[in-house]
């Protein structure tokens, strides 16, 4: 296994601010999957998603995370459906310290409804979506994590203390 430490989770769990916190505290650069493919595409995820269809956009997805392969001493943020391919499951796994972030699904259309950045959720009925996608997700987060963390009751700064305590110990133990 590398040494990363891959946050995954349903969006609006706050992979993004604690990927900022992570990298700021561990000293990790941080890269985020969906920033990535909108460099590498020079389009936003929107626009991905209504000119060429979420089969493209989860193709692009598994070519990020094959590219990072290779990487070693990042923070990696990833978008909410990455654990849908299987393929991605155990790539995701090879490549660091997998922490799955977790938020209730009140919180998470409370954190997801400030902006109109995610198609899949930008239409009438959010929280059926919401209520959906985690039900299917659910089993592939808990099978992909090595750690998963309830962030509802714990602020930010908090869930990432604990990330680095039990990062810092999973490190150690495979340099033993
Ligand atoms: C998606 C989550 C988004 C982004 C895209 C699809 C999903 O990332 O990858 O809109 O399928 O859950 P965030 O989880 O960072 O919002």
């Amino acid at each position: 296994m590398q040494r990363n430490i891959i946050l995954i989770g349903f969006m609006g769990t706050g992979k993004s601010t604690i990927g900022r916190n992570l990298s700021r505290t561990f000293g990790y650069p941080l890269l985020d999957t969906d920033q990535l493919i909108e460099e590498n595409q020079k389009t936003t995820i929107p626009e991905l998603f209504a000119q060429r269809g979420e089969s493209t956009f989860r193709d692009l997805e598994t070519q990020t995370l094959q590219s990072l392969h290779n990487h070693s001493g990042h923070i990696i943020a990833t978008g909410g459906g990455i654990i849908e391919r299987p393929e991605n499951r155990p790539l995701l796994r090879q490549l660091g310290y997998v922490v799955w972030l977790i938020a209730k699904p009140a919180e998470i259309l409370k954190r997801t409804s400030r902006n109109t950045n995610r198609p899949l959720l930008n239409h009438d009925d959010p929280a059926r979506t919401i209520k959906e996608l985690l039900a299917t997700r659910t089993p592939h987060y808990r099978d992909t994590a090595h750690l998963s963390i309830e962030t509802d009751q714990l602020s930010f700064d908090e869930v990432t203390a604990g990330i680095i305590e039990s990062a810092r110990y999973h490190f150690g133990r495979q340099e033993e």
